[in-house]
């Protein structure tokens, strides 16, 4: 097998230019090279397999157009620039493009050789140097996770291409496949699109690595989470095929936003105006105003009243935050700023004062989103423990014990560290009292069960 290595670039992070020059022209197929303009024409496309992606691509190589020469980059660049991001890689660093049949490419990171197996770790013999210690995956791991058998390779016909171009998350599915060729290979039932590489990644427990983009940080929500956050779930816990997404306490619409990156419908209800009109100018201003239309629902409602709204056994997955109680109410100890809530509009279940009537509260609004739920989908609920001065409140245990009270299957927990973005870090309690400083965040990740069983509970919620 030949291979190359690759330096990755500023151009490569920026635009997802790989600078083929450095492969020699020999390395490719004389016919890859195509017209500089796709309306034109492109050459004969070669399978790229980039490690970490759901499923390879099909990509030419332009020519430039003044010079007549290849311009040494491969056509479709929104996957690569995913590709670099996904493994975080940075100028300087290399990557190694395998030819592993005449017009099949695999590229893999240097310094993260988690698709390599065993015999091309050996042939390639990785530089060890670039390897830094904590991203080295054992041998063991590295077979196990190349016979994981990551997607479903489904070619591309040549007419089908990324339509996503600019949205480096999203990669299309084909329009059509060649069914019975593909569908005894197939496997039977997936729980994501994700590859071994992604899929391990994904799973361990505590993710320290969300944060918010720049615009988000310049929201004005007390109390927002980052899209980012939402991707995770999204990828790790829906198919292509789960389409619709809903956040009953939508905030300032990072689900919404997450949801439409990812090609997905996004429902959300919120009570404050001013989110609503937040989170409606986020959306606009992310995508083509004309093209969203009918990829997503903002409601300016009451969650209490959400199967107005949303259709029952509509919803393929719930990604929300609730308000954590009436805690933003509350004088902050842990550092001096200001008070920021909701804005305390009526039916705000931040302003309940009683804490047990607020977890009833809740209840209600959660029964309901069970009720809106498909069966078998999961419902991720993002909160973090209380304190008011001598009382801990372990909102995390009472939204789990609550949530299975009204039927969802508690099924996994994630940890959301946040420490990276805490700058007021102070020796609470001291001397006195040993207080927590708390930055994380819980991620309790429910299911609704099976459909007849679901059908029997939603009865019985909707029958109260
Ligand atoms: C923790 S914030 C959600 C933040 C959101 N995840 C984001 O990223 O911006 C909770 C939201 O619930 C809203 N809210 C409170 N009571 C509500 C109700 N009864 N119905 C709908 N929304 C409500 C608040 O206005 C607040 O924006």
């Amino acid at each position: 097998m030949e291979s190359r290595t690759i330096t990755v670039t500023n151009a490569s992070c920026k635009y997802g230019n790989l600078n083929l020059r450095e492969c020699g022209r020999e390395f490719f197929p004389d016919d890859v090279f195509g017209p500089s303009c796709r309306t034109t024409g492109v050459g004969h496309e070669i399978t790229l397999d980039l490690d970490g992606l759901p499923s390879p691509i099909q990509t030419d190589i332009p020519i430039d157009k003044r010079t007549g020469k290849p311009r040494w980059l491969f056509r479709e660049r929104a996957p690569v620039k995913y590709f670099v991001r996904l493994h975080q890689l940075e100028p300087g660093q290399k990557v190694v493009i395998q030819r592993l049949e005449k017009r099949t490419y695999k590229v893999i990171p240097m310094k993260y050789p988690s698709s390599l197996t065993n015999s091309t770790l050996e042939q390639t013999d990785l530089l060890k140097k670039d390897l830094p210690e904590t991203r080295l995956i054992s041998r063991r791991t590295n077979s196990i996770m190349s016979n994981m058998s990551p997607f479903t390779i489904e070619p591309e016909t040549k007419n089908h291409r990324s339509r996503k171009a600019g949205n480096p998350n999203l990669f299309d599915p084909p329009e059509h496949s060649d069914t019975k060729a593909q569908s005894h290979k197939r496997p039977r039932k997936r729980a994501n699109d994700l590859n071994g590489a992604r899929w391990l990644s994904n799973s361990i427990s505590v993710w320290s690595d969300i944060r918010k983009t720049m615009a988000e940080q310049e929201l004005k929500h007390p109390a927002m989470f980052p899209s980012m956050l939402v991707e995770r779930f999204i990828e790790s816990l829906t198919t292509r095929k789960h389409k619709v997404v809903f956040d009953p306490f939508m905030g300032s619409g990072s689900t919404l936003v997450a949801a439409r990156k990812m090609r997905k419908v996004g429902i959300g209800l919120e009570l404050n105006p001013d989110y609503v009109a937040l989170a409606k100018d986020r959306l606009d201003d992310l995508f083509n105003k004309s093209s969203h239309e009918a990829e997503y629902f903002i409601h300016k409602a009451d969650a209490h009243k959400l199967l107005e709204y949303v259709e029952p056994n509509s919803v393929d997955i719930t990604i929300t935050s609730p308000p954590y109680w009436n805690i933003l109410n509350q004088q902050r100890t842990a550092d001096s700023k200001a008070i920021r809530n909701y804005g305390n509009l009526d039916s705000d279940i931040g302003t309940i004062g009683d804490y047990r009537t607020f977890i009833d509260c809740l209840q209600e609004i959660f029964e309901q989103v069970h009720v809106a739920m498909k069966p078998e989908r999961y419902c991720v609920v993002v909160v973090m423990d209380l304190r008011k001065k001598d009382k801990f409140f372990p909102f995390h245990s009472d939204v789990a014990e609550m949530m299975q009270k009204i039927g969802f299957i508690y099924d996994d927990l994630i940890i959301w560290n946040r420490q990276a973005e805490y700058n007021n870090l102070r020796p609470l309690g001291y001397p006195s009292v040993f207080r927590v400083n708390k930055v994380h965040e819980f991620c309790l990740i429910f299911k609704t069960v099976n459909r007849r069983e679901k059908v029997t509970r939603d009865r019985e919620i909707l029958g109260k």
